[in-house]
């Protein structure tokens, strides 16, 4: 028993919990998933699963992505990527809801199916599914092995490294990164990025672990705003465009390990239903990051702030704006709007963690949840 704890104690590597090993991990798992990918000097990406498929991919009439929970998440912002690099349509399903809709797949579909463990039972249903009607099935997983990855005929690991929280955290990241490089090599192939845009975001990718390194320096004061939140009964989390998904995620993060009631909305929805929540009781994380849709966001922060709802805003540094409106800002460095995701998730994630932790909840077993989904 003794030995084990120990153990336990040396794979979490000096950190209190797996989950904020994890996170902490994401620098150098985004890294390990981008090498000898990304080869930016040549302006290059290089995946062997797209090469080998090529054609497949560029005569792709859409990419249908089938995930569950976070994964799915990813699969939303890839939507956002691959439509505006690559201008391919792409439908982002709940595998659950897929594999039951008797849905219309071809042979010109290219099927993006997205696990962390490669175990997911709804995933792999909808998996045998598309096969079955034709299309291809690409899988990006991160357990090299993993029955998603057999299943699959072709597919991208993520390399994250194992993950061992049940609150996917640096999966989620290196699932965005992939699709990211996907999508970058479509958009060359396709030709659909000007060439000073795609090298751009190639050199803006390489840059995105230190980035996230940046970011991680605000986790003492995200702990501190944990402590303010701690006892909040609800939560609502809004962002718009590339991190919509990841207002979503931040939701899941806070109720699946805090158990605190969070729901995630695009921010202009606001005002067609959830307004209506908001008082003084009700912490409101915003995504206001300055490309994405700014002024629009400011405006919806002004809505919240004069129903007297606490304003928690993520966004780029030196912003002054929603600084002076919002309650508490947390700073993340300016990138290049569709990898911001990769940066604006990094708080939700150490909020969720230090709130859960005060809870004295069980973090990285949370309750009623298991690792890998294996059974519908
Ligand atoms: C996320 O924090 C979850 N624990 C859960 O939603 C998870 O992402 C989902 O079950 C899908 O798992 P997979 O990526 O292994 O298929």
């Amino acid at each position: 028993q003794e030995l084990q704890l120990n153990l336990e104690q040396i794979e979490k590597g000096g950190y209190d919990h797996f989950m904020l090993k994890e996170i902490f991990e994401q620098p150098n798992a985004i890294r390990d998933t981008y090498r000898g990918r990304l080869l930016v000097n040549e302006a290059i990406v290089k995946m062997a699963g797209v090469e080998d498929n090529m054609k497949k991919f560029l005569n792709a009439e859409r990419i249908i992505v089938v995930a569950c929970g976070t994964s799915w998440h990813a699969g939303l912002v890839s939507e956002y990527i691959f439509e505006e690099f690559a201008r391919i349509p792409v439908e982002v399903e709940y595998a659950s809801e897929f594999r039951y809709r008797n849905p219309i797949i071809t042979e010109k579909d290219v099927v993006i199916a997205i696990s962390q463990s490669g175990e997911t039972a709804d995933t792999m249903a909808a998996i045998k599914l598309a096969k079955s009607k034709g299309a291809f099935v690409f899988g990006v997983c991160n357990v090299v092995g993993s029955s998603i990855s057999r299943e699959t005929d072709a597919g991208a690991y993520t390399h994250a490294g194992p993950e061992i929280g049940v609150a996917s955290t640096k999966a989620f990241t290196t699932q965005i990164t992939v699709l990211t490089l996907i999508a970058l090599r479509l958009a060359r192939a396709k030709g659909t990025m000007s060439s000073s845009d795609y090298r751009l975001h190639l050199q803006e990718l390489e840059l995105i672990p230190e980035k996230v390194e940046k970011t991680l320096l605000s986790d003492d004061h995200v702990k501190e705003i944990s402590a303010i939140y701690k006892d909040a009964t609800n939560f609502l989390y809004l962002g718009r465009g590339f991190n919509f998904p990841v207002a979503l995620e931040g939701a899941l993060k806070l109720k699946e390990i805090s158990y605190i009631h969070a729901e995630g909305y695009p921010a202009a929805e606001m005002k067609h239903g959830p307004i209506a929540l908001i008082d003084e009781q009700m912490p409101v994380v915003v995504i206001a990051t300055r490309k994405g849709h700014y002024e629009k966001v400011v405006s919806n922060i002004q809505e919240i702030k004069s129903r007297k709802g606490k304003i928690i805003a993520i966004v780029t540094e030196g912003d002054v704006s929603v600084k002076e409106l919002a309650d508490h800002v947390i700073e993340i460095p300016a990138s290049e709007e569709a990898l911001s995701p990769l940066l604006t998730t990094i708080p939700l994630q150490l909020l969720s963690y230090y709130i859960a932790v005060m809870r004295e909840c069980n973090v990285d077993q949370p309750r009623n949840l298991a690792k890998s989904v294996t059974v519908e």
